[in-house]
């Protein structure tokens, strides 16, 4: 149990924060599939992207870590070794879907297991589009972890995606690559692009129509190394986005954020809420990047709906937050993905939110939140639900408090940002 920082006179400063985990999965894979060295620079050091490393080396993979950069050594998909022992995906879902598509185009069979967070998340929306190219999963109970995987060669297919999903995408882009003809898939609402990027950068070709819902794959397992440097993580980044926003006395410069217009819904969201932010692009490569600068704000009320979700969905506890904090009442609808994250992230957010004096309503696909200037904390002893993100965003709303908080479980915020607790005791005044 961690005693928060409370009672604060503002936040001020310049900082960076890890670099972006969804990107750093898809450096580490995508390196490991291709044909010589990969050299990531600002990779996440987060306990996700490290159990993608594991997992990797336990493929046969060799990865070699130093101070500033790690290289992966690829040798192609094709030279992946079959695994002794079932395959720890830890408490990281990103690398377990992705692992699906990759691995059921493989030789051999193979095993995945999860933690406890893991072994609950639905896993049957990636196996089942698999079946179109040919993959064979087994799911326990028909829907989670552990999976045996049973490697076949596959074919490609046209796919229809029933769940909105980045994870599940990227599994079937994994898959087409590995057929022998070009697939399409579709997509009901657009979803992060980095697999996308990141493959035609390895010299595959990925294309993506206007509207951001159909990819064209075609088949490529002749993948380049390439050299990756990742931007800061803007989900990490969000935060202290937020934190800036909502605690009094407050501007903090976020450095060299990633800005990919896929993942920015929060700074839409900010904006919308009267946020008082500033953008400046540093350099518009692959992979767009930018300074963030935010100060204290008078915020108001915001409504979210289906369309809104796929670009803020890591961020919705965060936003949740910034609707305790604002004018008015805010709704969140069309979000029941969250039940779904390494939480049951609406739960999770109404009861710990609910502690801390806020008034909140469940709904089966969101929440209700009325903001106030200052909250009556009921319960001060709250609970990250074992889940990186919450944890975070009860430290941030925290701040906000007038009494002693302590939070439970704190360290699971080591998933996405390990050093989280030391970079916001930096900016404290
Ligand atoms: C991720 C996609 C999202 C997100 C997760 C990371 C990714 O999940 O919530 O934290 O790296 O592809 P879904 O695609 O399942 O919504």
């Amino acid at each position: 149990m961690k005693k928060l920082c409370t009672k604060i006179n503002g936040l001020v400063g310049c900082m960076n924060v890890p670099g972006d985990k969804s990107i750093s999965h898809r450096a580490l894979l995508i390196g490991a599939m291709s044909y010589g060295d990969t050299i990531i620079k600002n990779l996440s050091h987060g306990k996700d992207c490290l159990t993608t490393i594991k997992v990797l080396k336990k493929l046969g993979v060799e990865i070699i870590e130093s101070r500033n950069n790690v290289v992966v050594v690829g040798k192609g998909i094709n030279n992946f070794l079959p695994p002794k022992n079932p395959l720890a995906m830890g408490n990281s879902g990103t690398t377990a879907r992705l692992m699906m598509g990759i691995l059921s185009g493989a030789e051999f069979d193979t095993i995945l297991i999860g933690d406890k967070s893991l072994s609950r998340r639905p896993m049957k929306r990636v196996s089942a589009p698999l079946k179109y190219f040919g993959g064979q999963i087994k799911l326990f109970k028909d829907d989670t972890l552990p999976a045996i995987i049973n490697g076949q060669k596959l074919h490609n297919a046209e796919v229809y995606m029933d769940v909105v999903s980045a994870q599940v995408k990227s599994a079937l882009i994994f898959a087409a690559l590995q057929s022998e003809q070009e697939s399409v898939i579709h997509e009901k609402l657009p979803t992060r692009n980095h697999t996308e990027i990141l493959l035609n950068k390895f010299g595959a070709k990925i294309e993506t129509s206007e509207d951001g819902r159909t990819i064209r794959v075609f088949p490529s397992l002749r993948l380049v190394g390439q050299f990756v440097d990742i931007p800061g993580d803007i989900s990490s980044a969000a935060f202290f986005l937020v934190a800036g926003a909502i605690v009094k006395n407050s501007k903090l410069i976020l450095k060299e954020v990633g800005l990919n217009p896929t993942r920015t819904g929060i700074l839409d969201v900010l904006k919308r809420m009267n946020a008082k932010i500033s953008i400046s692009m540093i350099e518009r490569n692959e992979e767009p990047f930018g300074d963030i600068t935010v100060e204290t704000s008078n915020l108001k009320a915001i409504t979210l709906d289906k369309d809104d979700i796929p670009n803020v969905i890591d961020e919705l506890p965060l936003v949740a937050l910034l609707a305790a904090c604002a004018r008015g009442k805010s709704s969140i609808s069309g979000a029941k993905e969250l039940r779904f994250k390494e939480s049951d992230r609406i739960v999770a957010i109404v009861k710990e939110l609910k502690k801390l004096g806020v008034k909140v309503v469940e709904r089966e696909d969101g929440m209700d939140i009325w903001g106030q200037e200052n909250w009556n904390v009921n319960d001060n002893i709250l609970s990250s639900h074992g889940d990186h993100r919450i944890g975070m965003m009860l430290a941030i709303a925290a701040l906000k408090a007038q009494e002693e908080i302590y939070l439970v479980n704190e360290g699971i915020v080591s998933i996405s940002y390990p050093n989280f607790f030391d970079d916001l005791m930096k900016i404290i005044v």
